[in-house]
């Protein structure tokens, strides 16, 4: 596992000229938020990258994309890997190690969700607060790498309460709708039926998706200071449960794009 990390980080470093400090992970039907922030940008396609898992999910690009925002040198993940694809925790933890490796220090993550809190609405943000890991494996299981980071890593704040503050400031100066919640990492790829909604809703989740967890708990357990927002894609009330396609989720995670890269954007200058 170290030799591939170092492998891939030691490729990505002969291709690019600056190292990232701020990792971006762009979610479903998100692939093209901040690609236009970024300037000086480099672009590398999974696919040579030495070890790098592919995405087969055809709403999710492939690509890293290194350059500048606000002078702040980034990495974008354009399309990340998901447990229903197949990918052990391993492989899903292996970019962030590399991210860790090329010297990052702030992840930011984006994701779409279902909705599961009923004052919110479909195509409205979410700041994750906490989350509840329901996948039936965790990226830190096995051997411990000291070197990223200890055994038992802490959770108690996954998600950087200065971060979040900073966030909730800059939603409330923009006037975006950003509600803050926990949500829910599950293993996909079926969408949940309406006594697996309403289960979720009695634990304590207000939003639902496939990702995100894997990724932050690895962050967390190599010291990278994480948030992430969620965008609603679809209403999830037991009670009145309309089917959901994946159409439908692409689509309304466009139409939230221009307040999330506003947020990330904000986010970045003032790190
Ligand atoms: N459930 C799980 N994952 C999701 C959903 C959902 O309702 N919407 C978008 N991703």
């Amino acid at each position: 596992m170290l030799q591939q990390i170092k492998d891939a980080s030691e490729f990505i470093q002969s291709r690019i000229h600056k190292k990232p400090e701020v990792g971006i992970i762009l979610g479903t039907g998100l692939g093209n938020l901040m690609v236009d922030e970024i300037h000086k940008s480099v672009v590398i396609n999974y696919n040579v990258i030495p070890h790098f898992p592919m995405t087969t999910v055809a709403s999710h690009k492939g690509q890293l994309l290194f350059g500048e925002i606000h002078e702040r040198p980034v990495m974008v993940m354009r399309g990340r890997f998901h447990y229903y694809e197949g990918n052990t925790m391993h492989q899903i933890a292996l970019p962030i190690r590399v991210m860790k490796m090329l010297g990052v220090k702030y992840l930011l993550v984006s994701n779409a969700a279902g909705n599961l809190n009923p004052d919110w609405h479909k195509g409205e943000l979410m700041l994750l607060d906490d989350h509840l890991n329901l996948m039936p494996d965790n990226p830190l299981r096995g051997e411990n790498s000291e070197l990223f980071g200890p055994r038992f890593p802490d959770m108690s704040a996954p998600y950087s309460i200065e971060l979040n503050k900073k966030l909730k400031q800059i939603a409330r100066k923009k006037k975006i709708t950003l509600h803050e919640g926990v949500y829910a990492g599950v293993p996909g790829p079926t969408l949940e039926t309406r006594a697996e909604y309403r289960y979720l809703k009695t634990i304590g989740a207000d939003a639902v998706g496939m990702s995100t967890v894997p990724e932050v708990i690895t962050a967390r357990h190599a010291g990278i200071t994480c948030c992430a927002i969620s965008v609603l894609t679809n209403d999830c009330d037991p009670a009145s449960l309309k089917p959901v396609s994946l159409d439908d989720v692409v689509k309304a995670a466009g139409s939230s794009e221009k307040n999330l890269v506003t947020l990330f954007n904000e986010l970045i200058r003032s790190l």
